[in-house]
């Protein structure tokens, strides 16, 4: 880790060339949530290839360069298209947002991804807010030499999900009549979706929704200090022994139809950043 401060320096370098504001909130937007940066005003969009060390996004749904600009009036840098351990990345990889982030001092992140409900009163298109994770991808970012200028070795985990957030995006969800659920995140590698054993453990373990990203990317942010507020779009459901198939495209479209709720929270909280 401890060439990747002076790598991220490089990184962020080449994006302030392009776009000179200090951002008050990076969003790593999830499968089919890629549409959220077409409403960032003034924005320049930055491919990821354009970016020294970044590893590039294979993934579909997703498109690969960074969209910088004003959402709801405040400067943010919203990823479109972020780095799966599926494709070949390490979590270190995974996180290498979060990383350029942090060196431009970016004090928070949200986070989004669509997940297969595992909590039986989840539909299709419904919202969740990430409460809590179990990270069960067998890979952490924070593997290898600590850079203590980056971060503590053994960071706390007990709130990765910040409260204050939470809170606040719940009563924009209110105001603006969007039900919105609170659960567990769990990640797994895929990129197979689970078998019916796999979804039944996910449920036994304690978690609402599963999916295949996200733990890297927040358990690096946490590592940095930076506050962390999390949103799962549930594309697919089932009870555990009737787990109906799963299909990539089907997904991406289920995601895209719900994104517009998870624009209006969003927009809610950064505004007030
Ligand atoms: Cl059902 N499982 C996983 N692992 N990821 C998903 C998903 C399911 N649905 C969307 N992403």
């Amino acid at each position: 880790m401890l060439e990747l401060a002076s790598q991220m320096k490089e990184a962020a370098a080449a994006v302030q060339a392009r776009w000179s504001e200090q951002p008050v909130a990076g969003i790593i937007l999830g499968t089919g949530l890629g549409r959220l940066a077409d409403e960032i005003a003034d924005s320049v969009a930055i491919p990821y290839a354009d970016v020294p060390h970044f590893p590039q996004s294979t993934a579909i749904g997703h498109a690969g360069q960074l969209v910088c600009g004003q959402l709801a009036g405040r400067p943010v840098v919203a990823f479109q298209g972020r780095f799966h351990l599926y494709e070949g990345n390490s979590a270190q990889q995974a996180a290498m947002p979060v990383r350029l982030l942090q060196a431009m001092n970016v004090p928070a992140m949200i986070v989004s991804n669509a997940a297969g409900g595992l909590n039986p009163h989840y539909r299709v298109g419904d919202l969740m807010m990430i409460e809590d994770q179990i990270n069960l991808q067998f890979d952490n970012p924070l593997i290898g030499v600590n850079d203590d200028n980056l971060g503590p070795r053994f960071p706390d985990m007990s709130a990765p999900y910040d409260i204050e957030l939470q809170t606040q995006a719940a009563q924009i969800a209110q105001q603006a009549d969007i039900e919105l659920h609170r659960g567990v995140y769990v990640s797994v590698l895929g990129p197979n979706y689970e078998t019916r054993a796999e979804y039944r453990m996910a449920r036994q373990l304690g978690g609402d929704a599963v999916g295949m990203s996200t733990t890297p990317e927040t358990t690096a942010a946490r590592h940095a200090g930076m506050r962390v507020l999390g949103f799962s779009t549930i594309t697919n459901v089932g009870s555990p022994d009737i787990l109906s198939e799963t299909d990539g495209h089907d997904v991406i479209a289920a995601a895209d139809a719900a994104s517009g709720k998870l624009r209006t929270i969003v927009e809610g909280v950064v505004s007030s950043f």
